[in-house]
């Protein structure tokens, strides 16, 4: 074999099984303490309430702080993370999300296409609904990708993912 068909042979079987794959990183720090316990588990909200965008589009979406006030105008509106979420709102801050599941920017990922072939949101982020803190779920490698798009016979060539 021709050493750079080796290098590429080699690199690819890395990939697809995900040997040496780092443990996935802490959950990141947030700038409120918000939970999916409470809100999409004991109190049934559902996802699409808050990420909008899954259905129609690459990105699932994340409220903004005017959402978040729609209902903490009102519920627990004295508590004393509600008041950073109101108070953010009133100054027309953003309440900056640190990201918990992001591709390269080299992998083309859309949402829309998943959940048209039916698949739920869990089978790629775990029980949203039990964690009061997201931590990454997926290990978010190629191989991870193709093994369900074999799986599902999904497109596996090379221009579905990298564009
Ligand atoms: C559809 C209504 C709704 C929306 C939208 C909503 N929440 Fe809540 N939130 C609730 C309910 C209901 C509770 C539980 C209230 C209780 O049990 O006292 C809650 C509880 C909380 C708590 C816990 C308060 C405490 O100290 O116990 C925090 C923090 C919180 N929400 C933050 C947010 C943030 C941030 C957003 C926007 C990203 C948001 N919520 C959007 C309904 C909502
Ligand atoms: C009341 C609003 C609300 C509801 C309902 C909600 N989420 Fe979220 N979601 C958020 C907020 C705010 C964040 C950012 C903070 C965080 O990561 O916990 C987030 C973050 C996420 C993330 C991590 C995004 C990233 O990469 O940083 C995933 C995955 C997610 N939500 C999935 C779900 C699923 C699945 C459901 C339904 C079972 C759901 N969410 C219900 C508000 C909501
Ligand atoms: C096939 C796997 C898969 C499914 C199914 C899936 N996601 Fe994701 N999700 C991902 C990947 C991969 C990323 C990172 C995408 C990126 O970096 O562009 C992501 C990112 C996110 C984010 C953060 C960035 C954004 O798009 O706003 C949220 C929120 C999210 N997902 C929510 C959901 C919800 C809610 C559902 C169900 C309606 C869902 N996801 C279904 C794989 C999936
Ligand atoms: C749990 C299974 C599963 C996982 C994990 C998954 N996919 Fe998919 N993917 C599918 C299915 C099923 C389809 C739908 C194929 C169709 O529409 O016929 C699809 C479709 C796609 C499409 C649209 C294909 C087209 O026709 O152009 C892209 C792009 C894509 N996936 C990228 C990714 C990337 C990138 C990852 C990893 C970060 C990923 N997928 C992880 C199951 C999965
Ligand atoms: C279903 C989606 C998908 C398909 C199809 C796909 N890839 Fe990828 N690829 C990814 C994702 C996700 C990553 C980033 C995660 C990682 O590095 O494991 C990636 C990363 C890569 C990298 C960079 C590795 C690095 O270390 O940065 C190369 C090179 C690559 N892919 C080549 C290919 C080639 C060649 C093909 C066709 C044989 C292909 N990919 C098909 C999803 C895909």
């Amino acid at each position: 074999m021709r050493p750079a068909l080796f290098i590429i042979a080699v690199t690819l079987s890395g990939l697809l099984t995900g040997c040496g794959e780092p443990p996935p990183p802490p959950p990141p720090p947030q700038p409120v303490a918000f939970s999916h316990k409470v809100h999409a588990g004991v109190n049934q909200i559902g996802c699409g309430t808050c990420h909008a965008y899954a259905a129609h589009g690459p990105i699932a979406g994340i409220p903004s702080a005017a959402r978040c006030v729609g209902c903490h105008k009102f519920v627990d509106k004295d508590r004393p993370e509600i008041q950073k979420v109101n108070q953010a709102f009133e100054d027309g801050k953003p309440l900056v999300w640190n990201r918990v599941y992001r591709v390269p920017d080299h992998v083309y990922f859309t949402h829309e296409r998943h959940i048209a072939a039916g698949l739920q949101c869990q089978q790629c982020h775990g029980a949203v609904e039990e964690a009061d803190v997201l931590k990454r779920e997926s290990p978010l490698t190629m191989g991870w990708c193709l093994n369900c798009h074999h799986a599902r016979s999904a497109p596996t060539d090379c221009l579905t993912c990298h564009k």
